[in-house]
């Protein structure tokens, strides 16, 4: 990845669980997450994807207020512009983004992201004067199919920009940015891909199954729970692929992604992950260990794509 020596990323998704709107069901505190930034920021792990979306803005205060004790040269933030977030002023890209700067105690955010192609023509252009005035370093599109990913960069450029990242869900379960081309076009174009929910939420960490389902009342447990007896094959392979490297299931669906060229998002709620995204960074899969999972994960029949994305081919 440009800018960073991070091979992966950290999610906070999580981070915004509310009590009236639970995503993960994890209900975290600042005490909870403080020792996970820290092992975090010690490891050089030090780039944070959230998004004033994520708990309508709780996300980003708790990050913002676990990262104020660090020098602001030592991380990377990186928050989204949520189209269906915006009013009708004229300045919602602007508008938006200052809500991220104050929420995240920051004047600058490092990648910015348009969080879904809802209105390519009528968003994009509100990028411009941010990265003039220097408030955003670089440009991301999330959930962008390809044509959309190359209107979004064609209408940057008439600035002089360029979109410099895209952001897609992509896991062992979910590989329609593969299969559309976008992880090729990304790598000929010296774009960085960063891949989300490549531990499809837990299910693919090893360590919910029918007998430990995902966590009652959340929204991963609503979309999850009734798949897990068609992972399980997989989640055990990927278990078995990890015993000959000494690592858990999560690590190497992580080293999956890493392996296709991607760095990965991985959504951290506890202390005892970041050592574990530092083992999934170290893994070098081999092409069987790939294609032994890739054929596990095609005999789920699972779709996985979430309830806010379109199909990318
Ligand atoms: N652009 C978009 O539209 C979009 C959409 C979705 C996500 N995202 C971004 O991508 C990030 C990642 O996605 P996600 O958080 O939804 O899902 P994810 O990364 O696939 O899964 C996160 C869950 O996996 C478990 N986990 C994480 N590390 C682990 C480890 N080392 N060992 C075992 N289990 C581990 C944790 O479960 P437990 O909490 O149960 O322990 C955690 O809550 C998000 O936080 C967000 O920043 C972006």
């Amino acid at each position: 990845m440009k800018n960073t020596t991070a091979k992966i990323a950290l999610g906070t998704w999580a981070w915004g669980d509310t009590s009236d709107g639970q995503v993960f069901g994890d209900q975290l505190t600042a005490a909870d997450l403080q020792p996970v930034v820290d092992d975090a920021m010690a490891a050089g792990l030090n780039v944070w994807d959230t998004a004033y979306a994520y708990g309508a803005g709780e996300s980003e205060k708790m990050l913002g207020t676990l990262l104020q004790k660090y020098p602001r040269d030592s991380y990377q933030l990186s928050t989204k512009f949520t189209p269906q977030m915006a009013g009708n002023g004229a300045n919602e890209v602007a508008d938006m983004l200052a809500g991220s700067l104050q929420r995240l105690g920051t004047d600058y955010i490092d990648i910015y992201w348009i969080h879904n192609p809802a209105d390519v023509e009528k968003w994009t252009p509100g990028l411009i004067p941010l990265l003039q005035s220097g408030k955003v370093k670089r440009v991301g599109v999330s959930n962008h199919n390809l044509a959309q990913i190359k209107r979004a960069d064609e209408i940057l450029a008439t600035a002089g920009f360029h979109v410099s990242a895209v952001q897609n869900h992509f896991s062992l379960l979910y590989r329609s940015s593969e299969e559309a081309g976008i992880l090729d076009y990304c790598r000929d174009h010296d774009i960085d891909f960063f891949a989300y929910m490549v531990l499809e939420q837990g299910v693919l960490s090893g360590r919910y199954d029918v007998q430990h389902p995902l966590p009652a009342g959340s929204m991963r447990a609503q979309v999850y729970n009734q798949v897990l007896p068609q992972v399980e094959d997989l989640t055990a392979g990927l278990t078995k692929v990890g015993a000959k490297y000494d690592a858990s299931a999560a690590e190497v669906a992580t080293a999956y992604a890493l392996a296709k060229g991607t760095t990965p998002i991985i959504g951290v709620t506890k202390p005892k992950y970041i050592a574990s995204e530092l083992k999934a960074a170290s893994l070098t899969l081999t092409p069987a260990d790939l294609t032994d999972l890739e054929t596990l994960a095609a005999a789920t029949h699972v779709d996985t794509k979430g309830s806010w994305e379109a199909p990318m081919v």
